[in-house]
């Protein structure tokens, strides 16, 4: 009795210590994965961000973002930027769209439609009566969607997302990105979000 009960515990003990080791090995399908900077895409992405001045921009106006779409920080300047509160939470940008009709009608986006936020630091210390700066300082990250075939491997239903220095040289996220990914599932025109008409513009 006494070492069936031994025995018992032995099994249980083993089957504790093994399962974490199980579920960890378990394989997860490569088009699960979330990739945070996928290099099959940085191609497409620093050729998008060489040429993404040319589509013109969505309209004239810098906009406040209500929130930044959150770039991962490059590598080195991790902890400088994770505090300081200001330059995440109050950024501007330009809208640039390959298919600029298509995205202001809302229409829904088709295989090659991409749409660049090139963002902006506005200059600390000016405001205006609406309690914003007037003044831009300097461009910071882009912020990147480009629409392939739906039925491309490690993209979110044809979607890649990607962030880009400003300089347009080096690319700090790309492919399917988790911290993209979370909100713009849940935009309504398959990922795009769209214009929002009443959001707060400045003048440049
Ligand atoms: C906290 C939620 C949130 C996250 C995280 C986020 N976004 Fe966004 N994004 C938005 C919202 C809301 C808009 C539309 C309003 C605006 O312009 O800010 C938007 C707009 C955009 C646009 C313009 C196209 C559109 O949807 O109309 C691009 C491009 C974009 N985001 C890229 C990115 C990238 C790349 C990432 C990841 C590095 C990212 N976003 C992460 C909320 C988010």
């Amino acid at each position: 009795m006494k070492s069936a009960h031994a025995k018992f515990i032995a099994v249980v003990f083993l089957a504790v210590c093994l399962a974490p080791q199980a579920f960890g090995d378990a394989p997860i399908k490569d088009s699960e994965k979330s990739q945070t900077n996928n290099p099959q895409f940085h191609k497409a992405l620093l050729d998008i961000a060489a040429k993404y001045t040319s589509y013109g921009k969505v309209d004239d106006m810098a906009k406040w973002a209500p929130w930044l779409c959150a770039a991962p920080p490059p590598p080195k300047a991790r902890v400088s930027m994770s505090s300081d509160s200001d330059t995440h939470g109050r950024k501007l940008y330009y809208l640039f769209a390959a298919n600029r009709n298509e995205y202001v009608a809302k229409k829904p986006p088709q295989v090659g439609q991409t749409v660049v936020k090139e963002s902006w630091v506005p200059q600390v210390g000016v405001v205006n009566t609406a309690g914003v700066s007037p003044k831009l300082s300097h461009q910071s990250d882009l912020f990147i969607m480009t629409k392939l075939d739906p039925a491309t491997k490690d993209t979110d239903e044809g979607w890649i997302y990607g962030t880009v220095t400003s300089d347009g040289k080096t690319v700090t996220s790309a492919g399917r990105v988790e911290s993209c990914m979370k909100c713009h599932i849940q935009a309504k025109n398959d990922r795009l979000f769209g214009m929002k008409e009443n959001l707060p513009v400045i003048g440049n």
